[in-house]
């Protein structure tokens, strides 16, 4: 008891040391660790997804009253497909009765939206996500977009077969595609680039994360599997990236 109200104390003195007008504007979080984290406890690996995803909910309101807009959370790339059936059958099964559950996922004052290639989702997934996004839309504290079977090489892929089509539409210039064009056509075309990415479990890669828009990301990395990932680390991680001297090239 005493132990837990120090930590706490220890907590809010970290929480009172950020800048909140030197925010990132944008976090991306690779939410990764949940399968050593159910091994660890001898649980199936399903049982580290369900933590994980019950994580994010305290992670994204703890950002949100922190003041920060953006979240970008990868939660199922595009080669998550190649996992054993039943854990990707479990993991879409997990996704469905998070969406289903609105304020489980979406926490106070969230916008949610999802990101990725939503062909390859269920009906039921897509219809889901359809009612989750009209549910939060007008919540105006913190967007979280939900990278489910995404990708950072489909997701430019995809930008640039739009540019082709708008090409032969005649509608741009072929030879004159901009880096500003190709901003404008990712998912996250209407939200600033990732200032902060990170990465718990150890794994120290992106993954195909986030690779168009994190050209001048801040990295932050750690042992600690995702369902442990706590609103300390987060606060920490936070400090460390206003401790960074960004200089994009100048
Ligand atoms: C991240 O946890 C969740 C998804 C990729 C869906 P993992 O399932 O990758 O957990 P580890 O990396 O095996 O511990
Ligand atoms: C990245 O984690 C994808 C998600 C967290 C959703 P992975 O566990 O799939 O990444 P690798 O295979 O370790 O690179
Ligand atoms: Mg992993």
């Amino acid at each position: 008891m005493f132990i837990d109200l120090k930590k706490r104390r220890l907590h809010k003195r970290l929480v009172r040391e950020i800048d909140p007008n030197n925010l990132p504007k944008h976090v991306g979080i690779i939410m990764d660790g949940n399968g050593r984290w159910a091994q660890k406890r001898g649980l199936p690996r399903s049982a580290g997804h369900r933590a994980g995803a019950q994580n994010l909910k305290t992670i994204t309101e703890f950002a949100g009253e922190m003041g920060i807009r953006y979240i970008t959370a990868y939660a199922f790339s595009t080669e998550n497909w190649k996992r054993p059936k039943e854990e990707v059958d479990a993991l879409m099964q997990l996704l469905l009765d998070y969406l289903r559950d609105k304020n489980q996922l979406a926490g106070k004052n969230v916008s949610i939206r999802v990101i990725g290639d939503r062909s390859a989702l269920s009906d039921e997934i897509n219809r889901e996500i359809d009612v989750i996004e009209d549910y939060t839309k007008d919540r105006d504290g913190m967007v979280l977009y939900l990278a489910i079977n995404y990708g950072g090489r489909q997701e430019i892929a995809r930008a640039v077969n739009q540019l082709c089509r708008e090409a032969c539409d005649g509608t741009i210039e072929p030879g004159q595609i901009s880096e500003q064009m190709i901003s404008e056509r990712v998912y996250t075309n209407d939200v600033p680039e990732a200032d902060l990415i990170i990465r718990p479990s150890g794994e120290l890669r992106l993954s195909n994360f986030l690779l168009w828009q994190s050209a001048y990301s801040e990295f932050w990395f750690s042992d600690i599997c995702w369902p442990d990932f706590s609103t300390k680390d987060f606060t920490q991680a936070i400090l460390d990236y206003q401790n960074r001297n960004r200089r994009f090239g100048g």
